[in-house]
C-alpha cells in the first residue's frame, strides 16, 4: 500500500518538556480525551519508554513498538525495529504517532499533520522537543482553553505540514 497519513499526537509544555522520570508532568482530563478521540481506531506507533508508561493496554487501538531490543516482548504490544517496519506492519491508511521524544524526531520528517496541546507550564523534566519550525508547518485549527479548577491553560492546535 501507499505510506500512509502520519499524525504526530503530543503535548507540550512552553519550555519543550513533554515527559519527566518516564510520566507527563501535569494531568489534564480534557487533553487525554482528546487524545483517545484521536487515536481510537487508529494504529498507535510508540518508542519502548512510552509503551512502558501506559498505565495499561488503551482500548481499541493497536500498539506498535519501536525497540532496539530483538527479544522484547510484552501483551498487547506489537515490537518492530525501524520506522519501515511499523508503517508496513500498521498496514492503514492513517497512523498516529504518540511518542515520545525519540519517537517524534524519528518521525517528524514523515509526518504529515501534528495535533499538538500547548500546556501553559515551564516544569523540569528529561523529555523535550523543539517547537515545530513554522516554516515547514501552518496552523490550521486552534481552541485556547484558559486555566481553570487549578489546572494550566492549554491549546488544542491542528498542524498541517506546507507543500510546496
Ligand atoms: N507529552 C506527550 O505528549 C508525551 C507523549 C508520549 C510520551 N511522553 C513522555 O516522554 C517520555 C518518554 O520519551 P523518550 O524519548 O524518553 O522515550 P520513547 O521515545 O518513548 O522511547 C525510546 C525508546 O524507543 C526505542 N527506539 C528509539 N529510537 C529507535 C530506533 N531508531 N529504532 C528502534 N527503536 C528505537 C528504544 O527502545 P529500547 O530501549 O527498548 O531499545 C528507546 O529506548 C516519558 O516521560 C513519557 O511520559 C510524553
Amino acid at each position: 500500500m501507499n505510506r500512509p497519513e502520519i499524525t504526530l499526537i503530543l503535548a507540550r509544555a512552553a519550555n519543550g518538556v513533554i515527559g519527566a522520570d518516564g510520566k507527563m508532568p501535569w494531568h489534564l482530563p480534557a487533553d487525554l480525551r482528546r487524545f483517545k478521540q484521536l487515536t481510537m481506531g487508529r494504529p498507535m506507533i510508540m518508542g519502548r519508554k512510552t509503551f512502558d508508561s501506559l498505565p495499561a493496554i488503551l482500548e481499541g487501538r493497536r500498539h506498535i513498538v519501536l525497540t532496539r531490543d530483538r527479544d522484547w516482548q510484552e501483551e498487547g504490544a506489537e515490537p518492530v525495529a525501524t520506522v519501515e517496519e511499523a508503517l508496513k506492519l500498521a498496514n492503514a491508511p492513517h497512523v498516529m504517532v504518540i511518542g515520545g521524544a525519540e519517537i517524534y524526531q524519528l518521525f517528524l520528517p514523515l509526518a504529515d499533520r501534528i495535533e499538538l496541546t500547548e500546556v501553559a507550564l515551564s516544569p523540569a523534566g528529561d523529555a523535550s522537543i523543539a517547537a515545530p519550525d513554522p516554516a515547514e508547518w501552518r496552523e490550521i485549527a486552534r481552541e485556547d482553553h484558559p486555566a481553570a479548577d487549578g489546572r494550566p491553560a492549554f491549546a488544542f492546535v491542528t498542524l498541517a505540514r506546507k507543500r510546496g
